[in-house]
């Protein structure tokens, strides 16, 4: 167990070696058994606003449910991961274990924009990204959930096209934090998200990926290749905010190499 970049919490190293993909999944899918627990615990994805209470705020995120049999659209409803690793943010933060106040933070496919709201109420100063076509409901969300008095940071959105080059306001100076809920869930994007990754990354950038245990095969192939740049450390759920745990949920804190 170790302590990786910003983050205080001890977490568990996913050693570099020919199985060590193979073995973290064993691993995942053998103890967390993730088919056997409900999917959607956390959200509603047939529902127009999803409510979260998150730092002493009602967000209400505005969610496009009949968008999601647009082929390719998957961020017009928010995921359970998205919801994890936000309560994570915020119950770490108020552990003691991360400092989010003042910090530059980017949100990698933000879909509804959950994720940077939790980390802009607790100091942040986050830009949201997303394909180009995403970005009107995530806009509206900000509108809704962060255009009022009590937002400790800031949160603004801009498109960052993965395996594209990012904006230089993304990437000068590089963050201190990149977030990403359920971005890893196509093979075809696996590639162009660790170039993102490895662009928006300097030597102090700590990165926290949660994503949703659905397909072995894809996560295997992202942690081979994540490894080849990044030390990943997997964070116990004893870490996670108490009253959002999953098992169909894995939490990565990632470093460059
Ligand atoms: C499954 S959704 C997750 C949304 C949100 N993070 C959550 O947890 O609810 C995946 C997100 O990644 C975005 N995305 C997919 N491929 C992308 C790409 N090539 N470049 C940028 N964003 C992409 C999608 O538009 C979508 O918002």
């Amino acid at each position: 167990m170790v302590k990786l970049g910003s983050y205080g919490g001890k977490v568990r190293m996913v050693i570099g070696g020919e199985e060590s993909a193979a073995e973290e999944i064993m691993l995942l899918w053998g103890i967390q058994q993730p088919t056997l627990s409900k999917p959607n615990a956390f959200v509603s994805q047939s529902s127009l606003t999803l409510r979260l209470d998150s730092c002493g705020h009602s967000l209400s995120i505005l969610q496009s449910p009949s968008s999601l049999s647009t082929p390719g659209v998957t961020g017009a409803v928010m995921w359970d991961s998205g919801i994890v690793l936000g309560k994570f943010l915020e119950h770490s933060v108020d552990s003691g274990m991360l400092v989010l106040q003042g910090k530059k933070i980017v949100e990698l496919g933000s879909g509804c924009g959950l994720v940077g709201f939790i980390a802009a109420l607790l100091g942040g100063q986050v830009i949201l990204t997303d394909l180009p076509d995403r970005l009107r409901l995530l806009r509206k969300n900000i509108e809704t959930n962060m255009k009022h008095g009590g937002v400790r940071g800031s949160a603004t959105a801009t498109e960052l096209i993965w395996g594209e080059d990012p904006d230089p306001e993304l990437t000068e100076p590089a963050p201190d934090f990149v977030l990403g809920s359920d971005v890893v869930y196509s093979e075809n994007a696996v590639v162009d998200l660790l170039v993102t990754l490895g662009q928006l990354s300097g030597p102090k950038t700590t990165i926290f990926l949660a994503g949703e245990l659905r397909n072995d095969a894809i996560l295997e192939y992202f942690i081979e290749e994540a490894m080849k740049s990044f030390i990943i450390g997997r964070v116990d759920q004893t870490l996670w905010h108490p009253d959002y745990g999953s098992n169909r949920v894995v939490v990565y804190v990632l470093v460059k190499k």
